[in-house]
């Protein structure tokens, strides 16, 4: 019922995702889930099968809450949003075909200015995990990024400094702030090598800005491949 009510209402019925990474593959599945039929592209078949698994994996949390009480009513929504979404290795865009980037730290008009339709470009921003996270910025200025990037960079340099342990800082904005994840479990659900980068480009943009000077130990961990949960290090270890 959700799904259907969601697709009549819906302006743009047809959307592409470029990317079933961790980003592609949450919009990918809040789309569906919503009645969008969608297209996931990446460069392989064996990425487009990991992504598939990982959305299912992801409806099944949705579905344990939803469907708690409808295991039937759950299945179904399972192969109805699954049934939205196919896979392709190419991607092609027809002329009326609106562009939205998901970066989160590159200006939009930089990307726009690359393509022949500046006036069907956009940026619309989510944030990690996309089917939990309810905010989507399409401001100019990336608020929640401007903000949040510089916090996290700057719990790595009080570590650097030798002034505290992650776990210390971790904790102390846990209980101290309620934040939900400390910046260091945060840094590595986000991925080292996407604070990174983000962090190259400001400070190759604004080079007198102190926020946004690169960082010894994020580069070094980066270097040495620990680039978070999903390779199994970053500030922490992970099974
Ligand atoms: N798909 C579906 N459901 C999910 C999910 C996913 N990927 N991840 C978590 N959930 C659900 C769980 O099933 C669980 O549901 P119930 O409450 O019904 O059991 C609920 O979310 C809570 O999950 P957990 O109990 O496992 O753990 P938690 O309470 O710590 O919540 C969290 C997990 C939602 C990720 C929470 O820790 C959180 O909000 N963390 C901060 C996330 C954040 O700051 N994101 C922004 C990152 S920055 C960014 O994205 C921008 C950028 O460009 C860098």
């Amino acid at each position: 019922k959700l799904s259907t009510t969601a697709s009549r209402n819906n302006a743009v019925k047809y959307l592409t995702v470029i990317g079933g990474g961790l980003m592609g593959s949450g919009i990918a599945q809040v789309a569906a889930q919503t009645g969008h039929q969608v297209i996931l592209v990446d460069q392989s078949e064996d990425i487009l099968s990991k992504s598939r698994a990982n959305i299912q994996k992801s409806l099944q949390r949705v579905i344990k809450k939803k469907f708690a009480e409808d295991p039937k009513g759950g299945e179904a929504f399972l192969s109805d949003t699954m049934d939205r979404i196919t896979t392709q290795t190419d991607a092609a865009a027809s002329v009326h075909t609106i562009f939205t980037s998901n970066t989160s730290s590159i200006p939009i008009g930089d990307i726009a200015v690359s393509t022949q339709r500046q006036d069907r470009f956009g940026g619309l921003h989510f944030f990690n995990p996309v089917p939990m996270m309810k905010l989507l910025e399409d401001t100019p200025g990336f608020i929640v990024n401007r903000l949040l990037v510089p916090y996290m960079v700057e719990a790595v340099r009080l570590v650097e400094r030798g002034d505290a342990s992650t776990k210390d800082v971790d904790t102390a904005m846990k209980l101290g702030a309620g934040y939900p994840m400390g910046p260091f479990e945060l840094c590595d659900y986000v991925g080292l090598d996407t604070m990174k980068f983000i962090l190259d480009g400001w400070s190759k943009n604004y080079p007198d800005n102190p926020l946004f000077q690169p960082s010894e130990l994020l580069n070094k961990l980066v270097s040495e491949g620990k680039l978070g949960a999903k390779t199994g290090e970053g500030f922490y270890k992970y099974e």
